[in-house]
């Protein structure tokens, strides 16, 4: 039996708590950009290292969205916070997705940021899976390679993205890989989630098409589109501003 983990984090301001939780394989440090924005604008700026990334412990062990969702919600409870609003980028939006279906009275909003409802297609489920297979015989490099390339078209970001990977373990890479490869679909509970909900897609992403960030935004029953055109899948890096602005729109709207 898998238990929760206890996870690496640094809290920012005080205010509505808002927990920003990063993307795959990547660390809190992505946010940064946008951390001054919103701690000037009295939010509580949460920012965990999900299990296996940053400085958080890499267990053995498959990282399911559920024990990832449920790694947040200890660390919700050890910072004595009720309810959040949370954040989650890419893969830690798969996270807050299952957090939203397990602990919906813990949420108070939620964004989704250049992430997905759907579940990996058998031919991306492979990709990840050889993937770990590389992983094992290269190490963290293997990912060096095209991922940042995906990731962005910023070099300078790319750059940073290649350091928080090499900082990042063998164990927690594969890990987050399998947890990822056999996630649930999570398009059918979109309806369900009542909470205020801003979904923000860059329109240069390369890994998630705009059309279904639009998906997304027509599932939840009090959604918005934020749609960035300057930015691919690391808006908060690439455009902090805009993200930091709908992040803002969501804790006005949440606390009215
Ligand atoms: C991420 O940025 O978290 C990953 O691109 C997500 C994924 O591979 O599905």
């Amino acid at each position: 039996m898998i238990s929760s983990t206890k996870l690496h984090h640094r809290v920012i301001g005080n205010g509505i708590p808002m927990v920003l939780l990063h993307g795959f394989p990547l660390d809190h440090t992505i946010w940064y950009p946008v951390v001054d924005i919103l701690a000037a604008a009295g939010i509580q700026v949460i920012l965990p290292d999900l299990r296996g990334h940053g400085l958080s412990p890499s267990p053995e062990g498959v990282y399911t969205m559920n024990l990832m969702a449920e790694d947040i919600l200890n660390l919700l409870e050890d910072l004595g916070i009720e309810k959040a609003v949370l954040v989650g980028h890419s893969m830690g939006g798969y996270v807050s997705l299952a957090f939203s279906c397990l602990y919906p009275n813990r949420l108070s909003g939620l964004a989704l940021v250049s992430t997905q409802a759907s579940a990996d297609t058998p031919e991306k489920r492979q990709s990840r899976l050889n993937m770990v297979q590389e992983v094992k015989r290269y190490g963290v490099k293997a990912l060096c390679g095209t991922m940042p390339l995906k990731l962005t078209n910023n070099e300078v970001i790319q750059q940073k993205i290649i350091e928080i990977i090499c900082r990042t373990t063998p164990q927690g890479i594969i890990g987050a890989l399998k947890g990822m490869a056999y996630r649930p679909d999570f398009a059918g509970r979109l309806p369900s989630i009542s909470v205020p909900t801003v979904v923000v897609g860059g329109l240069l992403d390369a890994i998630i098409p705009m059309e279904s960030f639009k998906l997304m935004s027509q599932l939840l029953c009090k959604a918005w589109l934020v749609e960035i055109k300057e930015a691919g899948h690391m808006p908060m890096m690439e455009t902090p501003e805009p993200v930091a602005g709908a992040l803002c729109e969501l804790a006005q709207r949440v606390f009215i």
